[in-house]
């Protein structure tokens, strides 16, 4: 399975460095696959069986892009897994579909490994599962379902940070349509924490999670990397 941390806006670089020592070595005895997402500040040539992937960069290579980076900064410290289309980036940062189609294509141009997001704000929800799937599928326009390195994510907006997530029925049930857009690994993200990432992972159709604010301790994080392991042993 794979299990991914997006830390988001949090961690010092120094703290990040042993964040990733300590996950690292919970990787290292685990037959998980697992993604750290840190700061752009916190990037570094991390030399770990953790993959160490950026939250965001600007399709390009460098330029005049004040306040982004591009692949040049990426390439410095070997990072070739992005995450796009995040919710906080979608409508905190007001990024449109079609911009984060063009990230999505320059960024498959370079092999990039891709975990791209998805996910319906509460309204949608609210408004029914044929509207809600609507929007979840206008959020495919422009994105290469096939692609190799391809890993889908999905996170109910309301979800995030929030304390709330859907029903284990409700999360078979939407992956089981996504699944039908493409059979990448998809994951289930939206307050995942040690005390219900079990009985998600048990889900059919969920292939890992991405895991916010619970994954911000190391020992958390590895305790959700430990929980998959047995569930993994169970199956
Ligand atoms: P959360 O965030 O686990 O804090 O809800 C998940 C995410 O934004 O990827």
């Amino acid at each position: 399975m794979i299990i991914a941390a997006n830390l988001k806006t949090n961690l010092t670089r120094h703290e990040t460095a042993s964040y990733i020592e300590e996950v690292n070595r919970c990787a290292l005895a685990s037959k998980q696959d697992v993604l750290v997402f840190p700061a752009i500040s916190s990037l570094d040539s991390f030399d770990t069986k953790v993959e160490v992937g950026t939250q965001n960069a600007y399709p390009t290579q460098k330029g005049a892009f004040t306040g982004e980076i591009g692949l040049e900064q990426l390439d410095e410290f070997g990072i070739k897994i992005i995450l796009i289309g995040h919710s906080e980036r979608r409508h905190v940062l007001g990024e449109s579909q079609e911009f984060i189609a063009q990230k999505f294509r320059y960024f498959k141009s370079q092999g990039f490994k891709i975990v791209y997001c998805v996910g319906e704000p509460k309204a949608k929800r609210e408004a029914g599962k044929a509207e809600m799937m609507e929007y979840i599928a206008a959020q495919y326009a422009g994105i290469d379902t096939e692609y190799e390195n391809l890993i889908i994510a999905y996170e109910p907006v309301w979800a995030i940070g929030t304390g709330l997530t859907p029903t284990l029925e409700d999360i078979e049930d939407i992956h089981a349509e996504l699944k039908k857009k493409s059979s990448a690994p998809l994951l289930y993200g939206g307050s995942v924490k040690v005390n219900n990432i079990k009985d998600v992972l048990s889900v059919k159709n969920v292939d890992g999670v991405l895991v916010g604010s619970a994954a911000l301790y190391a020992e958390h994080f590895c305790t959700m990397i430990q929980y998959a392991d047995e569930i993994e042993s169970n199956n």
